[in-house]
């Protein structure tokens, strides 16, 4: 079959490679009519997180199900299901209780795995034409219609992105009514800000420098932040306070809930080219109110090949605990968990209520896969989102 591999730090070719096979009973087999490119990706195809060479790439797939190993039960060939991107069991103790990112089955002398990702299991990634997806029975969610229908970039958006979005904003504890800046405006966190909107959320910021991105939040219902011209924690103060704040609250200027939505890649503002891992962190400790919550579902790497000036190797960073406690600010981090929340986003969809696919702006064939990632990785044609159709 024809996958796209990893060769070396910014270079992915379309190679032929062994078939995906059943390996046990509780397998199936997938044939792939849709694999999306990731941010995620890009940490690898930067070089950052020590994937080797020959890795199949790609952790975001739908499809249509071609074998099905004898102890599956839950889907048949012919059935056309999405995959969500974090393996799990969907019985241990951790899946049981809806933390799937967490499963304690999937990787060996660890926990939690996803496809095609460096140090994350022994899973082949999903830029291929086929996939060999493990517990089946709860890792294939089923969906209705043909491939390449209407639904089709929507769909493929619940592989990962759509539900990272959503998990971003229960990590924040986002409701109705409340105040959100989300830093990012790639595909993760637009979906942050437009699963803001479907919870209801008063006010969402979303704050970047790439100008068709910060375009898209706009064309969403959020108020775009290019932090290019001044702060933009200012920038949301300021507009806050230009809208009308009630009496008496203007030490709440800032947001109750604040999204991470880029990671350790982030960029230093005051150093145009250079990274600074504790970048967007800063300035969340200093944009979020008093009483309010953080989530952070940018990557942090454990291991980084090439760490930034202001980075550790290892993952440390300097960020301001003080202020998150003079504040009461809650932080939480981490992968998403799809068994929590790939169903309830698939019926948003299929009710017409979500329409993720709003983020999509590029389509290609596998082969076109080595362009597709040196522009999105560049930043350039409009690339926000990419989707391969084998
Ligand atoms: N937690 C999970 O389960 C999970 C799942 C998927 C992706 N992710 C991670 O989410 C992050 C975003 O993914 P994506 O696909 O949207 O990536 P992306 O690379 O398309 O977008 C990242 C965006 O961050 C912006 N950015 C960089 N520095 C910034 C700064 N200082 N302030 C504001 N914006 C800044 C960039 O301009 C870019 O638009 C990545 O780290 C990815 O690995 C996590
Ligand atoms: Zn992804
Ligand atoms: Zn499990």
């Amino acid at each position: 079959m024809k996958a796209v591999v990893f060769v070396g730090t910014r270079s992915v070719a379309v190679e032929d490679v062994p078939d995906a096979v059943l390996e046990k009973p509780e397998d199936v087999v997938v044939r792939i009519s849709s694999s999306a490119i990731c941010g995620t990706d890009l940490h690898m195809y930067d070089g950052r997180t020590g994937a080797t060479p020959g890795l199949v790439l790609g952790h975001e797939p739908l499809g249509v199900v071609e074998q099905a190993g004898s102890a599956v039960e839950m889907v048949k060939p012919g059935d056309r299901v999405v995959i969500p991107t974090h393996v799990y069991c969907g019985v241990c103790v951790n899946c049981a209780r809806g933390l799937s990112a967490a499963c304690l089955r999937v990787r060996p002398g660890g926990f939690g795995a996803a496809y095609g990702y460096a140090g994350m299991g022994p899973y082949r990634g999903a830029q291929a034409e086929l996939l060999r997806v493990p517990f089946a029975d709860a890792n294939c969610i089923p969906v209705p219609g043909e491939p390449g229908d209407d639904r089709e970039d929507d769909l493929v958006l619940l592989a990962d992105a759509f539900v990272t979005g959503w998990h971003a904003t229960e990590l924040a504890q986002v409701a109705a009514g409340a105040t959100v800046a989300v830093f990012g405006a790639g595909t993760v966190g637009l979906l942050a800000a437009y699963s803001s909107l479907l919870k209801g959320a008063a006010e969402v910021y979303v704050v970047d420098e790439v100008p068709e991105r910060l375009d898209k939040a706009g064309e969403m219902g959020a108020v775009p932040v290019d932090y290019r011209l001044a702060d933009p924690v200012e920038q949301i103060r300021e507009l806050r306070r230009a809208g009308g704040l009630a009496p008496g609250e203007a030490a709440m200027s800032g947001v109750q809930a604040g999204i991470d939505a880029v990671g350790f890649q982030s960029h230093d503002r005051l150093e145009p080219g250079a990274e600074n891992p504790a970048q967007v962190i800063g300035d969340l400790a200093r944009l979020v109110n008093p009483t309010g919550h953080l989530g952070i579902i940018g990557v942090y790497a454990e291991k980084d090949r090439h760490p930034a000036p202001e980075g550790h190797a290892d993952g440390r960073l300097t960020v301001p605990w003080a202020t998150f406690f003079s504040k009461g600010v809650s932080v939480r981090f981490g992968r998403t968990h799809d068994r929590r929340y790939t169903v309830l986003l698939r019926d948003l969809v299929l009710s017409g209520r979500a329409r993720p696919s709003v983020v999509v702006t590029h389509h290609g064939r596998l082969d076109d896969a080595p362009g597709l990632f040196r522009a999105f990785d560049q930043r350039v044609d409009g690339v926000i989102k990419a989707v391969l159709r084998p």
